[in-house]
C-alpha cells in the first residue's frame, strides 16, 4: 500500500476550495472541474460535504458516477449521520473514500467541542469504523493538528489506524505552522507511533501565513507521502495549498525530494483557468507557474539570456504546464463539428444537441467579432451559456449604454424577471454604475457590492472582458460572472449572474462550524 516513490495528490478544490466565500460551485460546474482533475490524473478528488445541503449531496453523487480513474472522496465529521450521507453520495464511485475529521487542539477540543480527549477518541475510533462498512480507503484527519499536543495526536492517530483508517491527515488548519517545525512534527509522528507504517501521512496546510506550500514540502520532506492542496490556491481566508507550485517544485527539484507525482502537468494551466472562470476568482499576474508573467521574460538581460540558452534564466518549460498547449485557434469559418471537438478536448461537453446549438450560435457571434477565438474564450462562452441556462428568473434582454465626455453616463436596460420584461433606465458615475444601477432599480436586490473586477480573457483590444461582481446580502456572498467583447455587457451579465444566485441561496452548514 505504502510506496515511498510515490506522492499521491489530494485535490480539495471542490470542498475547501469552495468553502471560500463567494466560491459556491453548482452540480455543474464541479463537475467540470472534476473531469478536468481526472484528465490531469488527480490520484484523489474530495468533491464535496454530503451532509451539507441537497446540492452538496447531488454533486459528489454525479462526480462518482462520472469520474472513473480518480477516487472520489466525501468529508463526513466524526458523526454518524455524517458518515452514512458520505457513503451513500459515493455508492456509485469506482474507487471511494470517506474522509473523517474531528478537532485535536486543546483550544477545539475545549472551546468547540466542550469534549474531553478521551471522549474524542472514542468519537473518532466509531466514524473510522463506521466509515469502513462503507470502504476500506478511509481518512482520518486531526483538525487542528498543527496546534495539538504531540502526545495526544499519536495517541488519536494509533487508535484510528487500528479501527482502519489507511490515511492520516495531518492538518494545518488555521496556517500557523513554520516550515521546520511542521517538518518535525511529521517525522515523530511517523517515528513515535507504532503502526505508522500502516497508514499513509497526509498533509493539509492553509495559507495565512503564505507557508502552505512550504510547510507541504517540508512535510513531504519528511515522510508525508500525500498532499492535500487546490488548484490556484483557491480556499478559505488565504487559501490552501496550491497545487501546481507543490507538483512543479517536486518534480523541478526530483534532486531534492525522493518521490514523484502522477499529474499531467501539461493540463495544469487549462485547469487553473477553468477554476478561475468558474469562480470569478482571478489568478495574479505574477502567482507561480500559472500566472500570466510567470513565464514572461520582459527585462533585456534577461530576454538575451534565455535566448542563448533558456536554462539561463528559466527552471522550467511554459510547455510543460500547459502554456502553449491550449492555444488552439478556432475561428469565424470553424464549424460545429470542430467546435464540439475542441471542446471535448477541453473536457466539456453538452447533455442535449439544443444546448450545443446555442453554444455554437453564441460562439459564431464572438466569432464575427473576434478574429481568433482561444481555448480561454471557449471556456468563458460555455460558463456564461451555463450560468444563464441555471439561473433563469432574471436575464438580461437588452442595455443601451451612452457615455460621452463631458457628460453623465445613461444605462437603458431591459431584463426579463420570471417571465416579464421590465424596463429601466438610470444614470451613473460611469457607463458601468450607471448599468448597475438601472438593473437595480428593477430587480431591487438589496444587495452591497464587494467587488468588481475586469479581466481580458486573451489578449488584443478585441478580447473578451471576463467580468466578476461580487455581491453581499445578510452575510450571504455570492460572485456572478460575465463574459462579453464589450464589457459593459460583460458586466451587466455579471451583476444579473449574482442577482440571480443570492435569489436562490444555497443553505449550506459548513464543516467546521463546530454545529452538529
Ligand atoms: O483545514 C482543515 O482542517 C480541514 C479539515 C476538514 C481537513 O479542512
Ligand atoms: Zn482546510
Amino acid at each position: 500500500m505504502n510506496n515511498p516513490d510515490r506522492l499521491i495528490v489530494f485535490d480539495t478544490t471542490l470542498r475547501d476550495g469552495e468553502q471560500s466565500p463567494g466560491a459556491s460551485m453548482t452540480k455543474d460546474e464541479k463537475v467540470r472541474i472534476a473531469k478536468a482533475l481526472e484528465k490531469m490524473r488527480v490520484d484523489v478528488i474530495e468533491a464535496g460535504f454530503p451532509i451539507a445541503s441537497a446540492g452538496d449531496f447531488d454533486a459528489v453523487k454525479a462526480v462518482a458516477e462520472m469520474v472513473q480513474d480518480s477516487t472520489i472522496c466525501g468529508l463526513a465529521r466524526a458523526l454518524d449521520k455524517d458518515i452514512d450521507r458520505a457513503g451513500e453520495a459515493l455508492k456509485p464511485a469506482n474507487s471511494a473514500r470517506i474522509h473523517t475529521f474531528i478537532a485535536t487542539s486543546p483550544i477545539h477540543m475545549e472551546q468547540k467541542l466542550r469534549m474531553q480527549p478521551d471522549q474524542v477518541v472514542e468519537q473518532a475510533i466509531r466514524a473510522v469504523k463506521r466509515a469502513r462498512q462503507y470502504t476500506d480507503n478511509v481518512e482520518f484527519s486531526a483538525e487542528d493538528a498543527g496546534r495539538s499536543e504531540i502526545d495526544f495526536l499519536c495517541r488519536i492517530f494509533e487508535a484510528v489506524i487500528d479501527a482502519g483508517a489507511t490515511t492520516l491527515n495531518v492538518p494545518d488548519t488555521v496556517g500557523y505552522a513554520m516550515p521546520h517545525q511542521f517538518g518535525a512534527m511529521i517525522r515523530t509522528l511517523r517515528e513515535r507511533i507504532p503502526n505508522s507504517d500502516k497508514a499513509i501521512f497526509s498533509v493539509h496546510c492553509h495559507n495565512d501565513l503564505g507557508l502552505a506550500v512550504a510547510n507541504s514540502l517540508a512535510a513531504v520532506d519528511n515522510g508525508a507521502r500525500q498532499v492535500e492542496c487546490t488548484i490556484n490556491g483557491l480556499g478559505e481566508r488565504a487559501g490552501n495549498a496550491s497545487l501546481e507550485e507543490i507538483v512543479m517544485a517536486v518534480r523541478t527539484r526530483a534532486d531534492v525530494f525522493p518521490c514523484s507525482t502522477n499529474i499531467d502537468t501539461t493540463q495544469i494551466v487549462s485547469s487553473s483557468k477553468l477554476v478561475s472562470n468558474i469562480t470569478g476568482f482571478p489568478v495574479q499576474p505574477n502567482k507561480a507557474i500559472v500566472g500570466a508573467n510567470a513565464f514572461a521574460h520582459e527585462a533585456g538581460i534577461h530576454q538575451d539570456g534565455v535566448l542563448k540558452s533558456r536554462e539561463t534564466y528559466e527552471i522550467m518549460r511554459a510547455e510543460d504546464v500547459g502554456w502553449s498547449h491550449n492555444r488552439m485557434v478556432l475561428g469565424k469559418h470553424s464549424g460545429r463539428n470542430a467546435f464540439r471537438a475542441r471542446l471535448e478536448e477541453l473536457g466539456i461537453s453538452f447533455e442535449t444537441e439544443e444546448d450545443l446549438n446555442s453554444a455554437f450560435t453564441r460562439f459564431k457571434d464572438i466569432a464575427d467579432k473576434k478574429h481568433e477565438i482561444f481555448d480561454e474564450d471557449l471556456q468563458a462562452l460555455v460558463t456564461d451559456a451555463r450560468s444563464k441556462a441555471e439561473n433563469e428568473r432574471v436575464k438580461l434582454v437588452s442595455l443601451k449604454v451612452c457615455s460621452e465626455t463631458g457628460e453623465t453616463p445613461h444605462a437603458n436596460i431591459v431584463i426579463c424577471v420570471d417571465g416579464e420584461e421590465l424596463a429601466d433606465s438610470a444614470a451613473g458615475g460611469g457607463p458601468v454604475d450607471a448599468a448597475f444601477k438601472a438593473i437595480e432599480a428593477l430587480v431591487e436586490s438589496g444587495t452591497e457590492l464587494q467587488l468588481y473586477s475586469v479581466n481580458n480573457i486573451t489578449s488584443g483590444t478585441d478580447a473578451q472582458g471576463e467580468v466578476t461582481v461580487r455581491l453581499e446580502r445578510d452575510g450571504h456572498i455570492v460572485n456572478g460572472q460575465g463574459a462579453d467583447t464589450d464589457i459593459v455587457i460583460a458586466s451587466a451579465k455579471a451583476y444579473i449572474n449574482a442577482v440571480n444566485k443570492i435569489l436562490e441561496p444555497m443553505e449550506k452548514a459548513h464543516p467546521q462550524s463546530g454545529d452538529v
